[in-house]
């Protein structure tokens, strides 16, 4: 049996050891351990295909693609009754226990430049309420409505996972039974340079970095949750991202969706606001659905109309989805050979050590890392389903220090949904010509986390209090 070091270096990538002689025994052990995960023949591929030989025929993929197809909204078209129907189906899903939510908090976030999980971010207008509060809350509000607990699973990445769990641990959970909350860390993948070879951070310590969100698949089935889902019979699961705090984490009508087409993954789309908005689209090729980035959708294409004078190309992706617990197993556990989420390149800078084992902190991109995106699983599905959500009702993602997509944006959008569901309660609320109120205040999923709720809630309060800057619905 070869040692890890005799495999890296048949293999070329002896770089790996080169400092292993002047390691401690701890150390030694460590290095042995990440490089056994590594896949050399997998990783051989990936650089052969994406480093080496790069390109790949977007245009001619490109040259067949359709527009995919969605039921739309009410308010644009869509059946009210069908909508109906969808509610009441997976609300008796939520009654019967048979849906997880699962939220994927594995990335670096980068480009908001916080220092801690992207999760434990405040985001609320008035409470500063972090990320993760606010879904527990969302979580938990719909355990109580339909009468069962929901479990939650969190993937985490090598990255963050211990501050993830410590933040729940010192927040007791946000109320959640603390057993019903599961955290999960995904597969990590190592960073090549242009010739391919592994880079090192430390002497005894390789560059790796978490594999993208498509990894959350694999990360489902290795952790052992898809088990533990089948064991407490769920086969629901509710897919989201950690930066988006608007979105409806448990929403009955797109669970019913997803049950009444027998779907094995279902998508939420928005109306792409212009042609150049830099959102992934919903396409068709082949008789697949599939998610086209907005990188390799040619001009031509997003900027198509149709003969209404909307995008032809319309439908924005939003990364909110919902998987059947049998597809994630199929996809994550890699037995059916057919169905492998492909690994995107992404060119970054990554700190290394040189041949002298100095540490270089390069000021461009040195290096690549590989990744995996959870929104090419949609080919490999029978069935999808995508429905189009009202995107002020689901979708402000926090990305950005600042510009769009930021803390402000969020907050502003938070702020604008409040007041809207405020005045269909009948609240007399000043607002400006985007529904943005004076006020800055903030209502708990508690209280309301959708108009009706919040309306309900509202009528049963015998004493009305004046919605003023500051105040906290609970
Ligand atoms: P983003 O693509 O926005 O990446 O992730 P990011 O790492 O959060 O932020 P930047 O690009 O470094 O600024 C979208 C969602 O996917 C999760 C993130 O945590 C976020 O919820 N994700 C991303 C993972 O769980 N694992 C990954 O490897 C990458």
């Amino acid at each position: 049996m070869k040692t890890p070091r005799e495999h890296f270096e048949e293999n070329d990538q002896g770089q790996v050891f080169a400092f292993y002689d002047s390691l401690s025994d701890e150390e030694k052990v460590n290095l042995d351990q990440q490089a056994a995960e590594i896949d050399l023949n997998e990783l051989d591929r990936l650089v052969d295909t994406l480093v080496r030989h790069p390109g790949g025929g977007n245009e001619s993929i490109a040259d067949s693609l359709e527009p995919a197809d969605c039921i739309p909204l009410p308010r644009s078209g869509g059946h009210q009754a069908l909508w109906e129907e969808a509610t009441e189906k997976g609300e008796a899903a939520l009654r019967a226990g048979r849906v997880a939510a699962f939220t994927v908090a594995g990335g670096q976030g980068t480009r908001l430049g916080y220092d801690g999980p992207k999760g434990t971010f405040g985001v609320t207008p008035v409470l500063q309420k972090s990320l993760f509060q606010v879904f527990a809350e969302k979580i938990l509000a719909s355990s109580r409505a339909y009468g069962k607990p929901i479990p939650w699973y969190i993937l985490t990445s090598i990255i963050n996972h211990e501050a993830t769990v410590a933040f729940f641990e010192e927040n007791e959970y946000f109320g959640l039974p603390s057993d019903k909350v599961h955290f999960f860390s995904q597969g990590l993948m190592p960073a090549v340079d242009d010739d391919g070879k592994i880079l090192l951070s430390g002497r005894g310590q390789i560059a790796l970095s978490p594999d993208g969100h498509g990894g959350a698949l694999r990360a489902l089935v290795r952790s052992g949750s898809i088990r533990e889902m089948e064991a407490d019979g769920i086969d629901v699961i509710s897919y989201f991202q950690v930066d988006n705090p608007l979105v409806r984490c448990i929403d009955p009508a797109f669970i019913g969706f997803h049950l009444l087409h027998d779907s094995e993954l279902s998508s939420k789309m928005v109306p792409k606001a212009y042609a150049e908005e830099k959102v992934g689209v919903f396409c068709q090729q082949g008789g697949k659905s599939l998610v086209v980035e907005y990188s390799d959708l040619p001009d031509r294409l997003a900027g198509e109309t149709t003969d209404d004078g909307e995008l032809r190309f319309r439908a924005g992706s939003i990364a909110i989805h919902i998987f059947s617990r049998s597809f994630v197993d199929r996809l994550g556990s890699g037995i059916d050979e057919s169905a492998k989420l492909p690994f995107h390149l992404a060119n970054k800078k990554v700190p290394f050590l040189d041949a002298s084992g100095s540490l270089q902190e390069p000021t461009d991109p040195n290096a690549y890392k590989f990744e995996m995106f959870v929104f090419d699983a949609l080919p490999f599905a029978k069935n999808p389903v995508i429905i189009e959500t009202a995107r002020e009702d689901d979708f402000s993602p926090v990305k950005n220090a600042d510009g769009v997509d930021s803390p402000q944006t969020c907050r502003d959008d938070q702020l604008r949904q409040y007041a809207r569901w405020a005045k269909a309660a009948g609240i007399d609320l000043a607002t400006d010509e985007t529904g943005l109120p004076g006020i800055s205040f903030e209502v708990s999923p508690f209280f309301g986390d959708n108009e009706d709720r919040f309306a309900a809630s509202w009528d049963a309060l015998t004493h009305k209090p004046e919605l003023t800057d500051g105040l906290v619905l609970v």
